[in-house]
Parts: structure tokens; C-alpha cells; sequence
């Protein structure tokens, strides 16, 4: 087995593109229009400059098989105990492959890899899957998340880790 996650680059431009113009891609995302080249530098922008946005490029054998993906955001929590809004950081992940390595478990091998990179302290690790996207639950689901029980505008929340 000869798997690696290295951080997305630049000279990844054109396996990134070809993964988000993915069909299965496309119909599973929030947002199922076709990107243009141009919508996906302004992405490239987002995703190689790390912060809140980390992306790694999944490896198999040393070809780019598809991208696992961590994108930061903060909520406001009420702690009623100290009478104080706390802000809570949801990181939530997703993962594309390309067809040809898929049903190997790279997938749950790729999501546990970098669920563990990601820093959990100020909050918690999600992903949010279509119903019928029975391969991406089992994926998600192997690597340690489990359903909450919220579905939110039609996607099932998971979160990594916990009981
Ligand atoms: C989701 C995706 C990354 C999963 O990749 P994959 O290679 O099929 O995943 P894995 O091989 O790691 O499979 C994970 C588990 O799900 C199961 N599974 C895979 N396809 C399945 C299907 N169609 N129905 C039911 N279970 C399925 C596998 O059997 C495996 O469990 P097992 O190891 O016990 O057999 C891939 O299908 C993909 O790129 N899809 C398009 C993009 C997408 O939907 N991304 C997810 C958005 S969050």
C-alpha cells in the first residue's frame, strides 16, 4: 500500500479542475453547476493558501487519485454556565476521486488521514452527505464519523470521533 496526502499546490490546477467538473462530483455538491476555469482559479486561490481552507491531494502509488478537503468556519456558542458566547470552529470535510480509484477504500483511508492532520481542540470535524450517497457515508462512516441525526437543506450531518 503506497498512499500519501500531500497539500494541494499550484501545478495541481488541472487534476483539481478535473475533479470538480467530476459528474458524480457535481450532482453530490451543494452546487451542481459546471465550474469554469475561471471560477476555478479564484478556487485555487482559496484552497492553496491554507487558513481556514486545507486541501490535500490524495496519492495512490504516486498518481493523483482525487482530494480530501477541510474548510473552517466559527459559530457562536451560548455557555450558560459562564453566561459567555463561545466561538466554536466546525471544520467540515469532503473528498472526490476520481472513478478509476474508487471502491478501493482510499476514501476512508484519505478521510481518517486528514481528520487527523485537522486540530480539534475549539470545535469538531463534519461532513454533510446526500441520502443516496450510500458510498460516501460507508467512506466517511469507516473512517470514524458517525450520523447525528440532523439533516440540514436535504444533507445528513456526520461528525468525526465522538460517542
Ligand atoms: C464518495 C467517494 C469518495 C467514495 O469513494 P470509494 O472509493 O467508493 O470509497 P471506499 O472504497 O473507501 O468505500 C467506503 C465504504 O463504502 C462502501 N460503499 C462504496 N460504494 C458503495 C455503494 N454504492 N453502496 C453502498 N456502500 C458502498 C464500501 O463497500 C466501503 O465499505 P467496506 O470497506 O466495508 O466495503 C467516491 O465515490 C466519490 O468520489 N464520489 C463522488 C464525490 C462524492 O460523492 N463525494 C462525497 C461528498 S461528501
Amino acid at each position: 500500500m503506497n498512499r500519501e496526502l500531500r497539500p494541494l499546490r499550484w501545478t495541481d490546477i488541472r487534476t483539481a479542475y478535473r475533479l470538480a467538473c467530476d459528474p458524480d462530483e457535481r450532482r453530490e455538491a451543494r452546487d451542481h453547476s459546471l465550474p469554469t476555469f475561471r471560477g476555478h482559479l479564484r478556487w485555487m486561490w482559496r484552497w492553496v493558501g491554507g487558513g481556514d481552507y486545507l486541501a490535500w491531494v490524495i496519492l495512490d502509488q504516486g498518481k493523483p487519485a482525487g482530494l480530501v478537503r477541510a474548510e473552517s468556519s466559527f459559530t457562536t456558542w451560548r455557555l450558560w454556565v459562564v453566561d459567555a458566547d463561545v466561538p466554536l470552529r466546525e471544520q467540515e470535510m469532503s473528498i472526490v476521486l476520481f472513478p478509476a480509484f474508487r471502491g478501493k477504500r482510499l476514501a476512508s483511508w484519505a478521510i481518517r488521514e486528514a481528520a487527523e492532520k485537522l486540530d480539534t481542540r475549539d470545535g469538531s470535524i463534519t461532513a454533510y452527505i446526500r441520502k443516496g450517497n450510500r458510498a460516501s457515508m460507508g467512506a466517511f462512516r469507516k473512517a470514524g464519523f458517525r450520523f447525528t441525526g440532523r439533516v440540514i437543506e436535504g444533507l445528513s450531518q456526520f461528525v468525526y470521533g465522538e460517542d
